[in-house]
């Protein structure tokens, strides 16, 4: 645009008009991110992907946008857990309408399964569900409220 600035990482990929963008995701996650969306690229809109660009903040980060297509609760607080860094911009006539930073809840509940097949919660008589702790942060770690089981990052992805 005229007067703009023009940054390195907008000449990668196009501004868009309407839709969402998910900035500031740590690098290699992009993909994790489209798998949490449930976006193969069949659905027939317009995703564009950025991996690996250098950014100011993070040194690399992944991009990616999705044109006419919002996000829902649900699906932000799972990026919340593979990508605290991200921010979701929602676009309207080109323009930012919408900037928000992604937190992680201090407790996560539903969502995540225990990988400890003896938790009570993976108990079929029990009707119990999970609930896990954040107890770091960046790199992300879960606790099992009720065995105490560990969960890292990639406990996480496989869940997906
Ligand atoms: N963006 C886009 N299409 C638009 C407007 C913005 O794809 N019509 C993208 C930008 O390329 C950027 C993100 O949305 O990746 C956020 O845009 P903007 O707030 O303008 O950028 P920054 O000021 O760099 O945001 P931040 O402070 O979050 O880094
Ligand atoms: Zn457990």
């Amino acid at each position: 645009m005229v007067g703009e600035t023009i940054r390195i990482e907008e000449l990668r990929i196009k501004k868009i008009e309407e839709g969402t963008v998910i900035d500031h995701i740590p690098a290699g996650y992009a993909l994790s991110v489209l798998k949490i969306l449930n976006i193969s690229g069949k659905e027939g809109f317009t995703v564009s992907i950025a991996m690996n660009v250098p950014s100011r903040k993070l040194k690399k980060k992944d991009i990616v946008k999705i044109e006419k297509r919002e996000l829902k609760e649900e699906e932000v607080n799972k990026i919340a857990l593979i990508a605290p860094t991200a921010t979701i911009n929602i676009i309207k006539d080109y323009k930012v309408i919408k900037k928000r930073r992604i937190t992680l809840p201090s407790v996560i509940e539903n969502i995540l399964k225990c990988i400890n097949p003896r938790c009570i919660t993976n108990s079929p008589r029990e009707k119990v569900t999970t609930k896990f702790l954040v107890i770091n942060n960046k790199p992300v770690k879960l606790k099992c409220k009720y065995c105490g089981t560990i969960l890292e990052l990639e406990d996480i992805i496989s869940q997906f």
